[in-house]
């Protein structure tokens, strides 16, 4: 969507506010013994105490409140009885509606001590976010943002995901435009101001190519090559955009 009152922004920043609670609170449990189901169960709560509802679920169906995806897992894990262990790279991911706006965030939380490689692409996905940052702004192209991107996770020796992409949001979970994190020419549209996106690089330590498991939901790299994810919903405007997941 694109932001047109100040009650569009007061809405997707409360979406947004909460979406930030969520990932705030998992991400302070996450260690070893816990099972990917009890880190779920707080997203459950935030969302419950905040009068906000699990987009996933609510559009999609799928069967848990947050996507919490392990190692080779890439996006769309269903949180369940697996437990967490020191090495693991845990990727939370939190998407909800909170009267009729969603906001879409994720981050990758290590379950120390992991190996510096991991460490290494952790820091890459992050890395690469806030150098598409730096480019996404009204009359840039969205695949100024893949290029972006593409080049910090070539540069560390990584690969980007590439089935996997940013997407426009604020009314439903996936609207126009994608957002690819790769350079594609074909992806030369303008961005707007008041456009609403994600931007998440999607990054895996090998190939980068995913097949989808046998649950029908959670997508793994084919290689089975440990990932790494950093999402922020953003308000594009003709300066830096406005993160509305972040602190
Ligand atoms: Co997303």
């Amino acid at each position: 969507m694109s932001i047109e009152s100040p009650n569009d922004m007061k809405g997707l920043a409360e979406a947004g506010r909460v979406v930030r609670l969520a990932l705030s609170e998992m991400a302070r449990q996450v260690r070893p013994g816990i099972t990917t189901a009890e880190l779920d169960a707080i997203a459950g709560k935030v969302f419950r105490e905040n009068g906000a509802l699990s987009a996933p679920r609510l559009v999609y169906g799928f069967p848990g409140e947050a996507c919490i995806s392990v190692n080779e897992e890439a996006v769309h894990g269903i949180p369940g009885k697996r437990t967490l262990r020191a090495g693991d790279l845990v990727k939370l991911d939190v998407t909800v509606q909170k009267d009729g706006y969603m906001a879409d965030a994720a981050m990758t939380v290590a379950v120390p001590p992991v190996s510096d490689a991991k460490m290494r692409l952790l820091a890459c996905a992050r890395a690469a976010f806030y150098q598409a940052l730096t480019v996404a702004r009204a009359g840039a192209r969205v695949n100024d943002i893949g290029r972006a991107v593409e080049n910090v996770v070539r540069k560390a020796g990584f690969a980007v995901v590439k089935e996997l992409a940013g997407h426009g949001i604020g009314r439903l979970i996936h609207e126009e435009p994608s957002v690819p994190n790769y350079y594609d020419r074909s992806y030369n549209q303008r961005l707007t101001e008041g456009l609403v996106i994600t931007i998440e690089p999607i990054i895996a330590m090998k190939s980068g190519r995913v097949v989808e498991e046998r649950d029908g939901w959670t997508i793994s790299t084919a290689d089975r090559s440990a990932t790494a994810h950093y999402e922020h919903t953003m308000v594009i405007t003709r300066g830096r955009p406005i993160l509305l997941t972040a602190a």
